[in-house]
């Protein structure tokens, strides 16, 4: 299951902390395991319900934020210098997170999708930081996790949050109706 993981999510291999890496992987493990999305799921389904006509899928939606909260973070070392911290393995470990609660939110119902009913009582950032949580993730990954979303508005965002949030929303809303 490893390299079956790893083949979809080559970004965990981006994450420089041994440890980290590892946990990050073993949830994802976890979270196929026990969801009624395969591996081939993920790859081909669309990446919301919600959304009429969406052919961007699961996988290529959650890897663009990935990819651009990487490429945000960059330029704003470069360009911020000392006067900005960002922590790159907790950036990147957050951004592959912040949806693995949604394999959770899912049903099959005759081969159809449907939202399940953990998926209807509990949205995914706060599934997420559950599934999370099994693994020893340190209190700033669930931070992104849980304050990646609308939900987090509420509360402060640390910089690797904040850069999440906005490179998943831009990832998401062109897509809207
Ligand atoms: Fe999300």
């Amino acid at each position: 299951m490893n390299e079956k993981v790893l083949e979809i999510w080559p970004e965990i291999n981006l994450i420089e902390n041994s440890s980290l890496r590892e946990k990050v992987l073993k949830a994802w493990i976890y979270a196929i395991e026990n969801s009624v999305l395969t591996i081939k799921d993920l790859q081909t389904i669309p990446f919301s319900l919600l959304l009429k006509d969406c052919h961007i899928t699961f996988m290529n939606h959650k890897r663009t934020a990935v990819q651009l909260s990487v490429d945000i973070a960059k330029r704003m070392k470069e360009n911020f210098g000392d006067e900005i911290q960002i922590d790159m393995d907790i950036l990147i470990a957050g951004a592959i997170l912040i949806d693995i609660g949604k394999l959770f939110e899912y049903d099959k119902v005759d081969g159809k999708l449907t939202v399940s009913k953990a998926g209807k009582l509990l949205r995914h950032p706060f599934s997420g930081v559950a599934i999370a949580d099994r693994f020893n993730l340190p209190p700033e990954v669930l931070h992104c996790i849980a304050y990646h979303s609308k939900e987090g508005d509420l509360g402060t965002r640390s910089v690797e949050a904040i850069i999440i949030h906005h490179a998943d929303f831009v990832s998401f809303e062109p897509f809207k109706a």
